[in-house]
């Protein structure tokens, strides 16, 4: 008896982290999904939520439709594979708006944002002159394939003998972004 009552404490404690760890154990059932971890460490119905998200990506084709004259601009230039997303953003209520003009003439369409420096911008349509636009495929950074088109900025602007290389639209005094070509 005199043993018991000289480690009571430690039964008392051990007592309480076994409760702690029961209590734990009922927790984590409940609140663990179904589905975890039958194809690896994450909710396996998650994939399916991910997969039956609409696709908010269009295709360029979808922008020629209506824009035949963009299309013409860029055939056969070397943006010709650029996306009209990577500098209009992903228009996606601007086709829904366009879709329903076409049919009735008393919907106006907004103009195009102009951009707000955020390459992750929530502004569906945007226009931008910004040599930050341009810079985030063109500008030479360490591990760029040694053939694609790059430039480094100073250097570039002096060569070419830009008026005002510290302008955000100084790239437009020569290029274009549908037609490159300087
Ligand atoms: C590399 C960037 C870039 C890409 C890619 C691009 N644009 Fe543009 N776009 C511009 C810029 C810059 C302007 C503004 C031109 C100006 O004001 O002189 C513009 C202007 C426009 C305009 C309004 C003026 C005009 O020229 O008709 C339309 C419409 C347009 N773009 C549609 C498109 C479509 C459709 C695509 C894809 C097929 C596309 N753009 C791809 C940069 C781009
Ligand atoms: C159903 C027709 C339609 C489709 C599809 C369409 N547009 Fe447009 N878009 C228009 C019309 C109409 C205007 C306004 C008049 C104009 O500039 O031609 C316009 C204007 C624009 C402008 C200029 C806006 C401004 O304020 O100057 C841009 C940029 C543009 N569209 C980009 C795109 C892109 C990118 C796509 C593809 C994702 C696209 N459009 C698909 C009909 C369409
Ligand atoms: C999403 C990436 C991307 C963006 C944004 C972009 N470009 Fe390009 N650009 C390309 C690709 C890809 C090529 C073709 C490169 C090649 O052929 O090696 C190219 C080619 C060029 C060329 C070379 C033309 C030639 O025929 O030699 C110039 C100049 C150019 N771009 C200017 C611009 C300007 C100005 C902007 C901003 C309005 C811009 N680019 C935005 C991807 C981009
Ligand atoms: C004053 C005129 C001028 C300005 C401003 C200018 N460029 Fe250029 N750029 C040129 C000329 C001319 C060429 C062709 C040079 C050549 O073929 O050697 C060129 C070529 C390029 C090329 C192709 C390089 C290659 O390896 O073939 C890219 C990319 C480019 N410019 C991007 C830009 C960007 C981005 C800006 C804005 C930061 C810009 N340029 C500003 C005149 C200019």
């Amino acid at each position: 008896m005199t043993s018991f009552n000289d480690t009571r404490h430690l039964w008392a404690l051990g007592a309480c982290l076994a409760a702690v760890g029961l209590v734990g154990m009922v927790v984590r059932r409940e609140m663990v999904p179904d589905d975890f971890g039958t194809k690896g460490p994450y909710r396996a119905s998650a994939l399916d939520d991910i997969a039956a998200q609409p696709s908010l990506f269009q295709a360029d084709a979808t922008c020629h439709a209506c824009h035949a004259s963009v299309e013409h601009e860029r055939a056969g230039k070397s943006h010709e594979t650029v996306s009209c997303a990577h500098c209009h953003g992903l228009a996606v209520d601007h086709v829904a708006m366009a879709r329903r003009g076409a049919e009735d003439p008393t919907v106006t369409l907004p103009p195009a944002a102009e951009w707000d420096g955020d390459f992750l911008t929530k502004a569906d349509l945007y226009i931008s002159k910004d040599r930050a636009t341009c810079l985030s495929c063109h500008e030479a950074v360490v591990g760029m394939p040694a053939d694609f088109k790059k430039i480094d900025v100073a250097l570039h602007l002096e060569e070419q003998g830009a008026s005002e290389p510290l302008s955000r639209e100084t790239c437009f005094e020569c290029h274009g972004g549908h037609d490159t070509a300087p």
